[in-house]
């Protein structure tokens, strides 16, 4: 009998071709639940389950699981709790590296697009406001000569970073809070001597623009709470691409309330799909619906690495991206 895969949404192309051509593959018409996501893994009819971000695999689902592997369509996998996988000797494989440049991008639309107003530029625009140029029509704030300070530098920060030196801003960084240490010159590489590391205090204190690129882990939920964002420079504007529970959303809608910050980029929400109370009123943010890796050839990629990474697991050999490769042993 053939590898057999249960696919939770169905992914582009190559992905389901590559899956199909292993075995046979299972697509449910829905988004399971929790419940009905359980009872599949634990049924024995299927090797490998290939999983979306809002699919919740814990602790106990692992514990009742007859599965081999779990491929996470995404790079980020805090809807898995690994450190069960591997305890019951589940292998769960990851897509990295295909979309570094794409989040980056989002990264850089949302800096510029709350710095410049466009959401509500563009409502004035359509919603007949626009009378001619004036003076001081949708005054936003310059980037070129601004700070950018960075929480974390992985890949998804540093080309950012690139990015960012390409507009003349100054780019600062402080490693992945709370291990903080020092980065040198070599790992730095072609960052060397164009952008600064600082401690998370000075990130927060002098930031024009703070952009999260951490994991979101026990150490790093809810790292931007009331605290930090009343110690941000009054005209900063926070960015946030990676994971939502980083943020203290509610903290957030009362700062930008208060004028505690200026604006806020968001493509990540604490409680996605769901927003905060508030948030959508305010005029001061640019909100986007987590679409970081959203181009059609990234998502093809990461649709390919991750039936590459389900049909390796059903076969019984190492993924080519494992998260916890030492569940294969
Ligand atoms: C990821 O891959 O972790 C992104 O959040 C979605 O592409």
């Amino acid at each position: 009998m053939g590898a057999r895969f249960l696919v939770t949404t169905a992914i582009p192309q190559p992905g389901m071709q590559l899956l199909e051509a292993a075995g046979g593959v299972t697509v449910l018409p829905e988004p399971p639940d929790y419940q009905t996501l359980a009872g599949l893994c634990a049924s024995g009819d299927f090797d490998v389950v290939l999983t979306q971000l809002r699919d919740v695999v814990d602790g106990p689902l692992l514990a009742r699981a007859q599965i081999r592997g779990v491929s996470n369509y995404a790079v980020g996998y805090n809807n898995i709790d690994v450190e069960a996988a591997t305890a019951h000797g589940i292998l769960v494989g990851n897509t990295p590296g295909v979309l570094t440049d794409a989040t980056a991008d989002i990264a850089l639309l949302l800096i510029l697009g709350t710095a410049r107003r466009v959401v509500e530029a563009d409502r004035l625009v359509r919603e007949g406001g626009f009378h001619g140029w004036e003076p001081e029509l949708m005054l936003g704030s310059d980037v070129s000569g601004r700070v950018l300070g960075l929480a974390g530098f992985g890949r998804i920060a540093r080309a950012t970073a690139r990015r960012a030196l390409g507009f003349g801003m100054e780019v600062v960084f402080a490693p992945r809070p709370p291990g903080d240490r020092p980065v040198s010159d070599e790992e730095l590489g072609e960052f060397a001597g164009k952008v600064r590391q600082v401690g998370w205090d000075e990130l927060v204190e002098s930031s024009d623009f703070l952009s999260i690129h951490v994991p979101l882990n026990e150490q790093t939920r809810h790292l931007v709470d009331a605290d930090v964002l009343a110690r941000m420079k009054p005209g900063a504007i926070l960015v946030n691409t990676a994971r939502g529970p980083i943020l203290d959303e509610a903290a957030l809608v009362e700062a930008l309330r208060a004028g505690v910050i200026a604006g806020a980029g968001l493509d990540v929400f604490e409680d996605e799909p769901r927003l905060v109370p508030g948030l959508a009123e305010l005029p001061n943010t640019v909100l986007l619906p987590h679409i970081g890796s959203a181009t059609v050839p990234v998502r093809a990629e990461m649709a390919r690495l991750s039936a590459l990474n389900a049909v390796a697991m059903a076969e019984g050999s190492l993924p080519p991206h494992p998260v916890n490769p030492e569940a294969w042993a």
